[in-house]
């Protein structure tokens, strides 16, 4: 799939932000846990969810699309624990079945996700965790397998605050007998939507949110209803959007406490920010700025909006400095980025970005689905045509992305 920008329109408008990728795609694979159907909503349709649910179907539960964004999820008594290698290499996400599927059925097998070009993507903090909560693990024939042995809580000290690490561990000590303690635990909002869901079933997680968890472990899940969260690295493109191409821009349906290190850097750069009860209104009212950037776990700045920044960097007056402190390899948009003019030197963990410059259409490739945010973005602001081939990684991560940009009076089309 193709996208063609054609940059120079300034975007002007309202845009609603859809419910979280990194939210729904963990609550669907928790939902193995529950003994009832479980129904959520404001789940963005979107490729990664579509697969997530394939792989519900493919160990053996009900999934049916009750509404646009509504989805009724049922698993029956026994249940496969083993997700298909086809589609569990297609996204990240499905290494959380592990957690789930190790909850439900003392057991689990799960494909090695690839490493991608971000980074190598270890599962390390995954396997110690559930060693010490008494799994057997090991890795054969590139499968990840847990099988039950002496399930006991215990406390367990994540050496980085893993998002995957924290939610599978979550996941597997709410069914396990006993006290579970996670230290340095991830504190993203998607974790605390993922507690709230498992409490909602019946589970005992406090604590979600800080970096000490706790999580007492019970027998029996039920079901329930359930609303996905908003998508913070969604709005945040958005929002990023109105600095690259100027004019304003209202992002509507988000839940601003996420987004404090994303207005703060975008006022730095010179944007006026505003923000409500549930929107955040960003308008460009002269030249950018350029500022220094550094990735961290949250509350930091979200390293899944390091590569839109860069774009809007290379068009803010003077030096910017990006540190890219949660991922190996993550400045593979840079390269793309100067196929467009952008001026950016990269060493190790440091990008150095050069702004004042004009950036020019060109065909690009995204290498994953943050570039291709990225590059949408530069299109925006491009003389002349932008050309992003292997843009179904965008529609991975955005719903709705072409209308939502069109609805903004940008000039964006898909050609397949
Ligand atoms: C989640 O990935 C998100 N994906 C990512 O979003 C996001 O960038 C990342 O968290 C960080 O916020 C989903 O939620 C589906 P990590 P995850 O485990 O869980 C290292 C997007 O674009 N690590 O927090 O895989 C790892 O190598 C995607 O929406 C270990 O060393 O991220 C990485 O350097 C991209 N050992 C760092 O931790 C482990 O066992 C962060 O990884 C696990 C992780």
């Amino acid at each position: 799939m193709k996208l063609v920008i054609k940059g120079g329109n300034r975007l002007w408008g309202r845009v609603r932000v859809s419910g979280a990728k990194n939210a729904a795609l963990v609550l669907i694979a928790a939902s193995a846990v529950a003994r009832e159907e479980v129904i959520l909503d404001n789940v963005p349709r979107i490729a990664d969810v579509e697969t997530q649910l394939e792989i519900v179907r493919a160990l053996g539960g009900k999934t049916v699309w009750l509404g646009q964004n509504t989805v009724s999820l049922a698993w029956p008594g026994q249940i496969e624990v083993t997700p298909p290698y086809h589609l569990a290499k297609k996204l990240r996400a499905s290494n959380l079945f592990l957690g789930a599927l190790a909850a439900r059925q003392g057991r689990a097998e799960i494909p090695l996700p690839g490493g991608c070009n971000i980074g190598s993507r270890p599962m390390d903090l995954h396997l110690k965790g559930l060693h010490i909560l008494g799994f057997e693990v090991g890795l054969e024939h590139g499968f990840i397998k847990a099988r039950a042995r002496e399930l006991q809580g215990a406390r367990v000290y994540l050496d980085f605050p893993s998002v995957g690490a924290t939610e599978n561990l979550i996941m597997a000590a709410s069914g396990i007998p006993g006290t579970t303690v996670l230290e340095n635990a991830a504190k993203e909002p998607e974790i605390v939507d993922l507690a709230s869901f498992l409490n909602a079933l019946g589970a005992r997680v406090r604590g979600a949110g800080t970096d000490l968890i706790k999580i007492e472990g019970v027998k029996e899940f039920g079901g329930t209803r359930f609303s996905v969260i908003p998508d913070r690295i969604e709005a945040g493109t958005y929002m990023i959007a109105a600095g690259i191409t100027g004019e304003a821009i209202t992002v509507e349906n988000v839940i601003v406490t996420h987004l404090q290190s994303v207005i703060a850097k975008l006022q730095d750069v010179g944007l006026e920010v505003q923000s409500g009860e549930d929107f955040v209104a960003v308008k460009r009212t002269g030249g950018l700025r350029a500022t220094d950037i550094k990735t961290l776990p949250y509350p930091g700045f979200p390293t899944d909006l390091q590569s839109p920044m860069m774009s809007l960097l290379c068009l803010a007056r003077g030096t910017s400095l990006i540190v890219e402190n949660v991922f190996e390899n993550r400045f593979q948009v840079a390269d793309e980025l100067k196929r467009m003019g952008g001026r950016i030197r990269v060493k190790g963990h440091t990008a150095v970005i050069e702004g004042g410059t004009s950036l020019l259409g060109a065909q690009v490739k995204a290498t994953d689905l943050r570039a291709g945010a990225a590059l949408l973005l530069a299109g925006l602001a491009a003389e002349g045509e932008t050309e992003i081939c292997q843009a179904e990684l965008i529609a991975r991560g955005y719903e709705g992305v072409i209308e939502k940009f069109a609805s903004l009076g940008a000039q964006i089309r898909c050609i397949s």
